[in-house]
């Protein structure tokens, strides 16, 4: 059983081919992070163009490096939402033209049940009941998991992501697209100290956060800096390190929060975020100190990838969830 699996809610193209549910035969992507760099942030007219441009020639490409031909697939997983409107609809219609022409199923996949899915590619045994924490550039959601693929929000960000946070303090910073890695970079030789920032809806019961405050703090800090604070070679870091603290703080203290409220076994981390090594290396600690297992993919499987869709679509094959031929994105999906 051979799945190919399609991703293009925003600005990576990404297939890959897994079999049986356990083997990635092949995981391609082509990334549009020089594209859109010189805007400071994805440009949604651009990232659909240039998926047309690539899905072609990377899905021969990716059938190159498995070493199988289009007659071996046996169904088509792909994202249909939530993401960018123009950017779905490129590797939805390409996905139905495929099953349609091989005549195969169409399994459609909710990009962050893919995200979610990705932890399985790597951890076969994850004891449920589970707190899933989604953060990418455009979620921070919780989710209480009874079971693999039962999904109940409990808790979501009231503004922004925390990764749309992380990439706009990363430009007041002057420090490029996209802004996560290169703060996590600067911030592991930099003293939290130096800059401290508020931890949003710290003492507060509720599962949410909130991340445009402190954007403006960092605004309000940067108007403050004294010239020789700029001068210190060490400053960037030190901002750096300030900032992400509160973000990853705030993310781990209401994960675990909701992780001590739901009495569950195991905690899941993923999306672009979880690649944070602060908050990789942070949350495992304090969670097996009150006895739960934590699980987060590789780096390579947290940000946006093929594998993960292909993953999500074997559990909807395994369910019997097949899409008709009139499938249509929807930028706004809502997981169920
Ligand atoms: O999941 P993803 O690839 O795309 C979305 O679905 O949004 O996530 C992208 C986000 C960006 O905001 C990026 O800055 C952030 O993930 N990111 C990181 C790191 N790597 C990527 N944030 C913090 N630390 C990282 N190492
Ligand atoms: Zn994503």
């Amino acid at each position: 059983m051979i799945i190919l699996s399609i991703e293009t809610s925003c600005d990576e193209t990404a297939l890959a081919l897994l079999k049986d549910g356990d083997v990635i035969l092949a995981d391609l992507l082509s990334s549009q992070i020089d594209l859109h760099k010189t805007y400071g942030g994805v440009v949604p007219e651009l990232a659909c163009r240039r998926h047309i441009e690539v899905i072609g020639p990377l899905l021969n490409e990716t059938l190159q490096e498995a070493q199988i031909t289009l007659g071996e697939i046996d169904a088509i997983a792909v994202t249909v939402g939530p993401g960018l409107i123009g950017a779905l609809l490129v590797g939805v219609s390409f996905a139905k033209s495929l099953a349609y022409a091989l005549g195969k199923p169409l399994l459609p996949v909710h990009h962050l049940a893919g995200h979610i899915s990705a932890v399985f590619i790597e951890h076969r045994i994850i004891c449920f009941p589970a707190v899933a924490l989604v953060v990418s550039g455009g979620h921070t959601n919780l989710y209480y998991m009874a079971e693999r693929a039962n999904y109940k929000l409990i808790g979501q960000t009231v503004d922004d992501a925390a990764g749309e946070a992380l990439d706009k303090g990363a430009r007041m910073l002057g420090l490029g697209y996209p802004g996560g890695p290169v703060i996590d970079r600067l911030a592991k030789t930099g003293d939290v100290e130096k800059f401290p920032f508020k931890v949003p809806y710290r003492s507060s019961e509720h599962n949410n956060f909130s991340f445009s405050g402190l954007k403006t703090a960092l605004k309000q800090a940067l108007l403050k800096v004294s010239p020789d604070q700029q001068e210190d070679p060490r400053f960037q870091n030190d901002i750096a390190a300030g900032f992400q603290e509160a973000i990853v703080r705030s993310l781990i203290e209401k994960t675990i929060q909701a992780a001590k409220k739901a009495y569950v076994q195991s905690i899941i981390v993923c999306g672009g975020v979880a690649s944070n090594s602060l908050l990789r290396s942070r949350i495992a600690k304090e969670a097996i100190q009150l006895g739960m297992d934590t699980h987060i993919p590789s780096p390579q499987y947290c940000t946006d990838n093929g594998a993960m869709i292909a993953m999500a679509g074997a559990i909807a094959f395994e369910k019997g969830h097949h899409a008709p031929l009139n499938l249509n994105p929807n930028p706004n999906l809502k997981i169920s």
